[in-house]
């Protein structure tokens, strides 16, 4: 499975969901989570993110990301259209500690 990471929060910038052929991506007030059994592993989202946030699973420590996906992924709102990136986007890409910082 492929999953979202930190580099997400504070951005979002929603191209993900576009290339998404079983619409597994949902959305939270500052990042979205891939549901890590709905998807089908195609791997198609991870080079359209501008922000490195998708990664597979198989990557080292990724086991408390796949746990963190799959526990928003139940309580959020699917998204399947592309929006704007949040406010300060530009600024935020590549900071690090992101979820410490922004995660709401
Ligand atoms: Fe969707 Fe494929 Fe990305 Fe999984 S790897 S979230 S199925 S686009
Ligand atoms: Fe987030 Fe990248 Fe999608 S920043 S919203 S995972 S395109």
């Amino acid at each position: 499975t492929y999953i979202v990471i930190d580099n997400c929060i504070a951005c979002k910038y929603t191209d993900c969901v576009e290339v998404c052929p079983v619409d597994c991506f949902y959305e939270g007030e500052n990042m979205l989570v891939i549901h890590p059994d709905e998807c089908i592993d195609c791997g198609v989202c991870e080079p359209e993110c501008p922000a490195d946030a998708i990664r597979p699973d198989t990557e080292p420590d990724m086991e408390q990301w796949v746990t963190f996906n799959r526990k928003y992924a139940v309580q959020w709102p699917v998204i399947v259209t592309k929006k704007d990136p949040l406010p300060g986007y530009e600024d935020r890409d590549g900071e690090t500690g992101k979820l410490a910082k922004y995660f709401s």
